[in-house]
């Protein structure tokens, strides 16, 4: 029999689900590898705000009781942030020690050296939680689809931002409300304005890219937008034309050149992803043999979140028990293969377009808007225009959908009709995403 020894950085929303997994289901855990898993030593920040959960025996403050002790054989990063995590990792790795994390922000920030440390210290990494919650979607892409080529894939990312949306739609919620309610349920990051903004989806979006394209993604080059701009008037308009908004994370593979993004879309209410509500996720794939799959879990939260941190754990514990690491490559591909794949611009996409204009309520308003979107190559295939519904300020709102069109010709045609005088308010561009 084996005994493995963890030491835990963390006791938030994931450490403390680690902690209640791994006393719990010590005995399941046990008859499926016959390793017996202990947790040491857990580092937080204050040892008596946690005295009364946890023997005080157990606490550290010093991350060198973890990093640099003998007895501690797998590191498990779930501090969050940027700084220390990092430093967490790095130094784990350099004292010959496997690392599990839920940290996506470290691995979009830093990844390639992160993993470049892994390699040279021959130990292993895992981070299985930081992408899709508790739906081991990592796993997917490097080992069940690895005899597929990845075409391209649709995540919705971000529980948190999921979970704005639903309750906004079906509960008439207002934002701050429900951004409240997330945090409370453990959904969101300690600064929420990575969830709201986009950036944690595009943290993950840029993860999951390497992983599908065998490329080297800089986050920075994905075009990111969150939900914070977001109105109830937005949602109910798109419901009326058969759409529901998710923030969806998009990459395609377009013959060697990368589409990747990360903004609010607009998908037929029918779809699979529409019908992902409040803090799942769910990850379309493509693939050249697999054709469509789907995958479907909670994307954030105490207990789905710690359980797949737990199977990393296992994992690395297994690889000690055998005196191995890298069953497979830490990308999907050997870090040799790796390539820097050029990123298709946004401009240069082709989406079809929700557009809300507000405008004065006059007559030849709607012709002069769409004789401009014309001028731009930009055709209509439906607008609401609703009555004379007019609010205080005096302005109506008109809804178009467009046809398919290329980004920087709604762009272009968007700057002049933002400087007409019958526009009251900045346009309102949402991306719609079909056949999905
Ligand atoms: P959390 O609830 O904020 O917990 C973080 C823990 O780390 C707390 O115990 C905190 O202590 C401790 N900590 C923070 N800074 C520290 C420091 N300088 N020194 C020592 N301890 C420190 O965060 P979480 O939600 O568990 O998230 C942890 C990681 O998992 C993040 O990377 C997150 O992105 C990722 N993740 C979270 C979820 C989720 O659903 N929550 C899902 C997937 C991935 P204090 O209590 O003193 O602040
Ligand atoms: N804040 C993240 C989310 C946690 O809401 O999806 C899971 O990564």
């Amino acid at each position: 029999m084996a005994k493995i020894n963890i030491g835990l950085c963390g006791f938030g929303t994931v450490g403390e689900g680690v902690f209640d997994i791994i006393k719990k289901n010590r005995e399941v855990i046990f008859k499926k590898t016959g390793i017996e898993f202990n947790i040491n030593k857990i580092l937080v920040r204050d040892i008596n705000k946690y005295s009364k959960k946890i023997n005080k025996y157990l606490l550290t403050t010093d991350i060198n009781d973890i990093i640099k002790n003998d007895d501690i054989h797998i590191v498990v990063e779930l501090i969050g942030g940027v700084d220390l995590a990092n430093d967490i990792v790095i130094k784990s790795l350099k004292n010959k020690k496997p690392v599990v994390t839920a940290n996506k922000a470290i691995l979009a920030e830093n990844g390639k050296n992160i993993l470049k440390i892994a390699k040279k210290n021959k130990v292993d990494i895992f981070f299985e939680a930081s992408v899709a919650g508790g739906i081991p979607i990592i796993k997917i892409f490097k080992e069940s689809l690895s005899s597929n080529r990845i075409q391209s894939f649709y995540g919705i990312l971000n529980g948190t931002s999921n979970y704005i949306l639903t309750k906004m739609l079906e509960e008439n919620k207002e934002f701050n409300y429900v951004l409240q309610q997330a945090i409370e349920k453990g959904y969101a990051e300690a600064d929420p304005t990575l969830d709201i903004e986009g950036i944690d989806a595009c943290h993950k979006l840029s993860i999951l890219t390497c992983l599908a394209f065998d490329t080297l993604v800089n986050y920075k080059n994905i075009y990111t937008e969150g939900i914070n701009n977001i109105s109830l008037e937005d949602i109910k308009f798109a419901q009326e034309l058969g759409y529901t908004i998710k923030l969806l994370g998009i990459a395609k593979n377009h013959n060697g050149e990368i589409e990747a993004r990360v903004h609010p879309t607009l998908i037929s209410k029918n779809s699979l992803l529409a019908n992902v509500k409040d803090a799942y996720n769910a990850v379309f794939v493509n693939g050249d043999f697999i054709e469509k799959q789907f995958y479907f879990g909670k994307g954030a939260g105490r207990y789905p979140t710690a359980s797949v941190v737990v199977s990393d754990i296992i994992e690395a514990g297994i690889n000690i028990r055998n005196n191995c690491q890298f069953r497979r490559p830490i990308y999907s591909v050997f870090m040799e293969y790796m390539q820097n794949k050029k990123m298709l611009k946004i401009d240069n996409i082709s989406s079809k377009y929700y557009l809300r204009f507000n405008v004065v309520d006059r007559p030849g308003v709607l012709s002069k808007i769409s004789g401009i979107l014309g001028k731009n190559n930009i055709s209509i295939e439906a607008v609401i225009q609703k009555g004379r519904n007019i609010d205080k300020e005096g302005s109506v709102p008109i809804v178009m959908i467009t046809h398919e069109a290329i980004e920087k010709n709604i762009k272009k045609a968007l700057k002049i009709i933002n400087e007409l005088e019958i526009i009251k308010d900045k346009t309102i561009l949402i991306r719609i995403e079909e056949n999905l």
